[in-house]
């Protein structure tokens, strides 16, 4: 009696926490989300191709070489970069780009300070940034 009663609730939760977090259990971001934390790249970043601004454009910046937007010649910390932004380098870079270029490029001084020091601003970013292609 008290078993079935305490099943149907376990139950309960369980579809609720689905219906609820399915893109929390992926750990993927959420794009809309994304859009509002671009509010705080806006002053530097425009998703336009080749339009610059104190950075590179973001357009395409997905799945590209770090460093090599075209027409972007104030690189620094990301000057001769080596590595392609995917999940893995972007959550690194973002979360630190200071520190992210210090250890993988040479001890070079990044050109951009801003951290994101939330993961889920960090994951909904990039789900926004994937999209810009
Ligand atoms: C104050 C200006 C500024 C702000 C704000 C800023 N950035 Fe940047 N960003 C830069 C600069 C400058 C570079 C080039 C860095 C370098 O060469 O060291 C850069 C580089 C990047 C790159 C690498 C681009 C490439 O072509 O390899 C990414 C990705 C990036 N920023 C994402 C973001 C995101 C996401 C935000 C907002 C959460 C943000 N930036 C906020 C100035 C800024």
């Amino acid at each position: 009696m008290y078993k079935k009663t305490f099943m149907r609730v376990l139950k309960g939760f369980v579809v609720m926490s689905t219906l609820i977090s399915p893109v929390v259990a992926l750990g993927a971001g959420n794009i809309e989300l994304g859009k509002k934390v671009f509010n705080r790249c806006k002053a530097c970043h425009s998703i336009k191709p080749g339009k610059h601004k104190i950075g590179p454009s973001l357009h395409g910046v997905f799945g590209r070489v770090a460093g090599s937007a075209p027409g972007f010649r104030r690189y620094r910390g990301l000057k001769s970069a080596n590595w392609k932004w995917n999940k893995t380098t972007l959550n690194e870079y973002l979360t630190d780009p200071k520190v992210y270029v210090r250890k993988n490029n040479n001890k070079r001084r990044s050109g951009m300070v801003l951290k994101l020091k939330k993961k889920r601003d960090r994951q909904n970013i990039i789900e926004y940034l994937k999209l810009l292609k």
